[in-house]
């Protein structure tokens, strides 16, 4: 039997005032996005922003649906929409928020794990790592560099590409 160990690291923010100009702009435009979510069955509206590297900036909100299976992430939507129009202009940074009337958020929300694996895949194609903010207006902000200190075990088969 052989013990394995992994370590993932991020560094946390206690202030958006802490993050370069770019990225808090980025946090900014990232609650921008939350205005358009769609979620009258959760309450619990998601926003997500990607910054490329021309310059543009894509946003993404949670699109929930009364079959609620159908309904997609923010971050989903922000990295379908770029999969489909934007895919020769790296992603360089991803900001994410969330916010409820229902309770107070006080620690970043952690993208799900579909959201991360399509991430992943992007990484991949792109060949250059994303730049991950959870930002959190209440709490802490959490940067992590690269989707691999998310999702450590993400799925890849070389062979199938
Ligand atoms: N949600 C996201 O938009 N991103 C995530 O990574 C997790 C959850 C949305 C889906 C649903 O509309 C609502 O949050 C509650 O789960």
């Amino acid at each position: 039997m052989t013990n394995h160990e992994i370590k993932i690291s991020f560094k946390e923010y206690n202030s958006v005032n802490e993050l370069s100009a770019a990225d808090q702009t980025l946090c900014a435009e990232a609650v921008k996005a939350m205005e358009n979510s769609h979620s009258p069955y959760s309450k619990f509206r998601v926003g997500a922003a990607l910054q490329l590297k021309s310059g543009e900036i894509i946003h993404g909100s949670n699109q929930e649906n009364v079959a609620y299976p159908s309904g997609l992430c923010a971050e989903r939507v922000a990295l379908f929409y770029w999969g489909a129009n934007y895919p020769d202009d790296p992603i360089e940074t991803m900001a994410i928020t969330a916010h409820t009337d229902e309770f107070k958020i006080l620690k970043p929300v952690t993208s799900c794990g579909s959201c991360l694996q399509v991430l992943a895949e992007y990484e991949k194609k792109q060949n250059q790592p994303v730049k991950i903010i959870l930002y959190c207006k209440d709490g802490p902000i959490w940067v992590a560099n690269g989707i691999e200190s998310f999702l450590p075990f993400l799925f890849f088969e070389d062979r199938l590409s």
